[in-house]
């Protein structure tokens, strides 16, 4: 299968970190609004660059487009992707307008492909491991579910000085207009929705608490960034998620069932550990054992490695060879188009949801999918 990249910025690094993992992806050369970007990304990691998207976009070579552009990019590259005949991977979101993603899905399935978005870390082994326990009942009937994604004062680290292996700069000026939640509630919500189903509705809360982010460039608009949301899903559990750059760092996961807790730490990492802890009764008193279960995590064969920065270790390349493999067996990709326009639906309601938000009634759907055979 041959794949071709739009947008050579910081994350593109990390897809190239990864993509040894999988040999039969072959990369046919990269292209970048920017020419000196997509010049440095050939330099440094040795891929040939399209001059134009139009020139990608006619290589009949090219099965898949990866569209690891900035978000308000996502739809125009994606849509002329699709309309190429190109089966796309995107960085999340779909798009930052939901109506343009659900069109994004359409035109993918009059023509018969897919376009799957990021994130990927469902199929981590962390995600894997812990909706296996789910499905073997390790803590009986899950009522409730505490997700965080809190990162800190981001604005006031050292944001400028992040740079990518290639040394390109981490994009604050996009990250902060973008947002946090837009950014980084998909990480949870892809989880959940695989876990327990799809969502019926949403009541939400966002809200941008430092407005000039103390940055040396203006900043356009006021975009949330906290939210916190209370997600109800079909299947009766209800989530709570919390997503913010102004909370201390945490990015806990508490499931919370009638006999226990099923816990990690944080879904930026593939191998975080898992661990459930037991509801007790001993004489009069009912408590949650201290003691934790700590439950092997389930892993594909072979090493795969992770590319990781400080805050994270992912494997970038695991959601595109997944595609990959749909694409060749005739199934849908895991991450499929359905169940990626119903994240971004969902994310999309949370950000937008604003101050004096009603409960959002969710619009899509997606088929059940199916855990990775190695933790099936
Ligand atoms: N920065 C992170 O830590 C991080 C982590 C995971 C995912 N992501 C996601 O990855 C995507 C890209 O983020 P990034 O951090 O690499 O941003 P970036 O600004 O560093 O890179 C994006 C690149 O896309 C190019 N681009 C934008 N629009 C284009 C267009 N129409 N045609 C061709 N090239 C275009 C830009 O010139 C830029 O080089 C975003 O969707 C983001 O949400 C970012």
């Amino acid at each position: 299968m041959n794949l071709a990249i739009v947008g050579c910025g910081f994350v593109a690094d990390y897809y190239l970190s990864t993509l040894p993992n999988y040999p039969h992806l072959n990369l046919l050369g990269v292209m970048d609004r920017v020419p000196e970007r997509a010049e440095h990304f050939s330099k440094h990691h040795n891929v040939s660059i399209y001059d134009s998207l139009k020139e990608l976009l006619e290589d009949d070579r090219v099965d898949i487009v990866l569209n690891l552009t900035n978000p308000s990019s996502h739809f125009e590259i994606s849509k002329a992707a699709l309309e190429a005949g190109k089966h796309v991977y995107t960085e999340k979101p779909l798009s930052i307008d939901f109506e343009e993603a659900r069109q994004l899905v359409e035109i993918a399935e009059a023509r018969g492909l897919q376009v799957v978005s990021a994130p990927c870390n469902l199929l981590s082994e962390t995600a894997q491991t812990m909706w296996k326990a789910l499905r073997e009942e390790a803590v009986g009937k899950v009522r409730l579910v505490y997700a965080e994604m809190d990162d800190g004062m981001v604005h006031q680290m050292a944001y400028q000085k992040w740079m990518s292996e290639a040394g390109t700069p981490w994009p604050y000026k996009d990250e902060f207009e973008v947002g946090c939640t837009l950014e980084h509630a998909g990480y949870y919500v892809s989880w959940l929705v695989a876990f327990f189903g799809a969502a019926k509705s949403v009541t939400a809360f966002s809200s941008c608490l430092v407005p000039d982010k103390e940055t040396d460039v203006p900043l356009d608009g006021h975009t949330p960034d906290f939210s916190v949301a209370c997600i109800h899903f079909e299947s009766g559990v209800v989530a709570r998620l919390t997503c913010g750059i102004v909370a201390p760092h945490d990015h806990h996961l508490t499931i919370i069932g009638d006999k226990g807790l099923l816990c990690t730490k944080d879904s930026w990492y593939y191998r975080a550990p898992v661990y459930s802890r037991r509801r007790v009764t001993l004489r009069r008193k009912t408590f949650i054992s201290p003691l934790k279960r700590n439950h092997r995590l389930v892993s594909p064969e072979g090493k795969s490695h992770l590319g990781s920065r400080g805050a994270q270790q992912m494997d970038f390349c695991r959601g595109v060879a997944d595609l990959v493999d749909s694409i060749q067996n005739g199934r849908p990709c895991r991450l499929s188009s359905r169940f990626s326009l119903h994240v971004n639906e969902l994310v999309l309601a949370i950000q937008n949801a604003l101050e004096d938000s009603q409960t959002y009634h969710m619009q899509t759907q997606f088929e059940p999918i199916s855990p990775m055979p190695w933790a099936a």
